[in-house]
């Protein structure tokens, strides 16, 4: 089969079971009414939800739908500021991009519109910020809110917001210059200072996100893409002794460019497993899926010499590089990195399920999403308060001390991924 034609046959079989979306007939009209949305939850009071279930809690006590909702209703009611159509306005405007894509899965995993209106407000009022339209002052924090409007679009079929989407796009690809570097997106617009890894994996899973929800008919996104994931994996920002990707490049007088060691963030090793899930299902090339697996694997299942090692002995992601107390390590920015990571390996581990392409990929999807379920049931248990509210503290095995906007977003992302 030709690559387009694989690609035909793959959105037609399998596009609604990768919770994608359909590009010709959406789960939900902007106009529709969700089906079942009221029977699906009923969310738990906080005398219901024992505050400490403990680990070995058998699994049906741990709803990841309702857990999901309770948590997104404990973040609005806590961090929501409806007068500014933001999620703690005090905090990083891109943090509430991050957390806007995750509402927005948790609608579409679940194939509800609960939060359509609140939804639809944000990106009413928060386009405008900056020079509009979600383009912000750095490449990176455009790129979070264009993969917010992707989601959008994939949950209510309108074209709108595909429109802004592939505005950020033209926009972050005005950054990208052949030198230094021989290539990539700079992260700070207007300083030109900084190539580093989430600026670029966002463009690639922006621009070959747009490729597929276009049904293939824009090659210049594949093209963008695949050039900048060439350039990517040969720019040195991937460890090869551990397949960790650092935070960025450092460049010589030259302009030739290296690995300049700055932290392995868990978000770095997660946007380009989405990026990498959406190359597979564009072009049918296995390579994809096994350099995302090879990804994926060093944080999930690393030999013990590699560091810094992203998961605990006991299999629980970990934010290595600000720990070994998170909550007083991990600045408002670095809390919400894990959720990210978890919301891509949940995208990547639906691709290697549904489309099975080497011997082991089987058990690797599902590892991955026994991984997805034991850290959300761990969080669930063991990083909120003792009231049972649902708040969720930055380490995922506790204790719980305080929440903000990236600590429950991140665990957002976390149970929301855990849901399939
Ligand atoms: C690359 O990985 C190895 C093995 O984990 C580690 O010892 C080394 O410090 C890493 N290099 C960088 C630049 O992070
Ligand atoms: C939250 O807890 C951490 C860790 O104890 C502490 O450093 C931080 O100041 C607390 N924040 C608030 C707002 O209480
Ligand atoms: C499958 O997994 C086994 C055991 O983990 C390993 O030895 C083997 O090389 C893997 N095969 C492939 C094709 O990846």
């Amino acid at each position: 089969m030709t690559r387009l034609g694989l690609f035909l046959f793959v959105l037609a079989s399998h596009w609604v079971h990768l919770g994608l979306g359909y590009p010709s007939a959406p789960q939900h009209r902007d106009d529709g009414s969700s089906p079942d949305a009221a029977a699906h939850f009923n969310a738990p009071t906080a005398g219901q939800m024992a505050p400490h279930a403990g680990l070995l809690r058998p699994r049906q006590d741990f709803d990841a739908k309702e857990v999901s909702k309770a948590a997104i209703d404990a973040m609005n009611t806590k961090f929501y500021a409806s007068s500014q159509a933001i999620w703690s306005p005090s905090d990083p405007w891109w943090l509430s991009g991050i957390t806007l894509t995750n509402v927005i899965d948790y609608m579409l995993q679940t194939n509800s519109i609960d939060y359509l209106d609140q939804v639809k407000t944000i990106i009413e009022t928060q386009r405008a910020a900056f020079n509009g339209d979600f383009r912000g002052e750095s490449t990176d924090d455009t790129g979070w809110w264009a993969l917010a409007m992707v989601r959008m679009y994939d949950l209510t079929g309108d074209s709108a917001y595909l429109d802004l989407a592939r505005a950020d796009e033209a926009y972050m690809y005005e950054s990208w210059t052949a030198s230094p570097c021989g290539g990539g997106i700079y992260v700070d617009i207007k300083a030109k200072t900084y190539k580093n890894a989430i600026a670029n994996e966002l463009f690639i899973k922006l621009a070959v996100s747009l490729y597929n929800r276009l049904g293939g008919a824009e090659p210049s996104y594949l093209d963008h893409a695949l050039t900048a994931w060439s350039w990517f994996q040969g720019s040195g920002m991937i460890n090869g002794s551990s397949n960790l990707i650092n935070d960025g490049l450092a460049s010589d007088s030259d302009g030739v460019c290296f690995n300049n060691k700055l932290p392995v963030w868990t978000y770095n090793q997660g946007v380009i497993l989405g990026a990498l899930a959406e190359l597979y299902l564009a072009t049918a090339d296995t390579t994809h899926l096994a350099s995302a697996h090879a990804i994926a694997d060093a944080v999930l299942s690393p030999p013990a010499t590699t560091t810094p090692q992203l998961a605990s002995s006991d299999g629980i992601l970990t934010e290595a590089s600000c720990r070994p107390d998170e909550s007083d390590g991990c600045d408002h920015d670095q809390q919400i990195f894990k959720g990210v990571f978890a919301s891509n390996l949940a995208e990547l581990a639906r691709v290697t399920l549904l489309f099975i392409s080497g011997s082991n990929d089987s058990d690797r999807g599902q590892a991955y999403r026994g991984f997805l379920g034991r850290n959300a049931q761990t969080a669930f248990a063991e990083a909120r308060p003792g009231d049972g509210t649902h708040l969720y503290d930055v380490s995922w095995t506790g204790p719980f001390r305080n929440s903000t906007i990236g600590k429950q977003a991140s665990a957002v992302g976390l149970l929301v991924a855990a849901i399939g």
